[in-house]
């Protein structure tokens, strides 16, 4: 497939301003604390205050931060944890990670999300956890889901890293849940480069992922500026994110309910041009949903050959669009190596039909009339 640096319309663009160079500045000049620093601490409390939960712990990325979460609730050999195959591959590798195994349900088609229905189908006494994703900013059915893990006595962990702002009646993505996974990463509604968090309401998990972020030290005090001596209680990592890095998602954060706003515009736009188009399915949003667009996914009905026909074409015009995702249940890795061998239908469906399309703020007038009119050229026959 096309490997161009030159795309006349890339599938995103970060959405930047100098507010964000002068915080990286700022923190740069300081001469200090580049590691761990004041910045990371306010990061954290504006991150939940944000989402609406008592704590965060900001991470390296959105994996690091699934892997501490799997770590802070003591997921691990003997235990299974139900995912989605429809997500990127760490949602299940962290799973791995720990020693856990993945089993993967099939996803509904409202919102791509967890079919909550054939979760209960995949539930054994070896579960732990669920751990659904909000695919492309679009919330899953989070309460239902919610509701099967009450049921049935599990934790419920949310991969929220691409739903940051992403909300059901007001209540956000991540805070439904024992904990939600953030990802900052390039392609995200707000950005850090690489980055992560998990939020949480549990004091417990909070003092356990700082201890599984930092090496297990037990740190009364900024480790890079204090003599005292720090204890080692525990196996940690280095999965911290840098003050630099905090710094720029502080910036990033003041700036989320513009982003998303202006993304939701451009969806809609986008939507209202492709919606005549017999042959493709535009983005569903749910009622009482606030989608936030971090990806614009369109189903291609008469299925894989032609979205990849779509695709190439799409490619050809200097248009970037993308398959998110190919299933993780038909990777090499978990069918050849790992002997994966299951059953989704809606899955496999779904993933052959979808194509994502370029969606960023800064995407103009004349670049979405350009996108849908090779969109509508195509089906045309042209
Ligand atoms: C659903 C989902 N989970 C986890 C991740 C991993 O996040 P990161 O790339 O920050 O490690 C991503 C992002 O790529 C994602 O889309």
């Amino acid at each position: 497939m096309a490997r161009k640096t030159d795309w006349k319309i890339p599938l995103f663009k970060i959405y930047w301003d100098e507010e964000d160079i002068r915080m990286v500045t700022d923190a740069i000049r300081r001469g200090m604390f580049w590691a761990s620093g004041p910045n990371v601490e306010k990061l954290e409390a504006r991150l939940a205050d944000y989402i609406g939960t008592k704590y965060a712990v900001t991470f390296n990325s959105g994996t690091s931060a699934l892997h501490a979460a799997l770590l802070a609730y003591g997921i691990g050999k003997g235990d299974e944890v139900i995912v989605p195959s429809f997500t990127f591959i760490s949602t299940a590798n962290a799973s791995l990670f720990v020693g856990a195994r993945p089993v993967f349900a099939d996803i509904e088609e409202q919102t791509f999300g967890l079919d909550p229905e054939d979760v209960v189908n995949k539930i054994t006494p070896k579960t732990k956890a669920i751990l659904p994703i909000h695919y492309g900013g679009c919330p899953c059915l989070i309460n239902e889901l919610k509701q099967v893990a009450e049921r049935h006595n599990l934790l419920l962990i949310e991969d929220a890293a691409e739903s940051l702002g992403a909300a059901i009646d007001g209540k956000k993505a991540g805070g439904y849940s024992d904990c939600g996974i953030l990802s900052f990463c390039a392609n995200k509604v707000i950005t850090t480069g690489e980055g992560g968090a998990v939020v949480t309401n549990s004091a417990d998990i909070f003092e356990k992922l700082k201890l599984i972020r930092s090496h297990g030290r037990a740190e009364t005090a900024n480790y890079f500026s204090s003599t005292e001596h720090m204890e080692y209680v525990t196996l940690g990592y280095n999965f911290r994110m840098s003050d630099i890095t905090a710094a720029l998602g502080i910036a990033q954060l003041n700036k989320i309910d513009k982003i998303i706003e202006i993304r939701q515009k451009n969806a809609a736009k986008m939507s209202q041009k492709l919606s005549g188009i017999l042959g493709i399915e535009i983005p569903h949003q749910p009622e009482n949903c606030r989608h936030v667009y971090q990806m614009y996914a369109i189903r291609v009905k008469q299925g894989q050959e032609r979205r990849d026909a779509l695709l190439a074409r799409l490619a050809k015009k200097g248009i970037m669009a993308k398959v998110y995702f190919h299933p993780v249940h038909l990777t090499h890795f978990y069918q050849n190596t790992l002997k994966y061998n299951c059953s989704l239908p809606v899955t496999d469906k779904v993933s052959g039909q979808i194509l994502t399309l370029p969606m960023y703020p800064s995407l103009t007038e004349d670049e979405i009339c350009y996108i849908t009119d090779e969109v509508a050229a195509f089906f045309n026959g042209e």
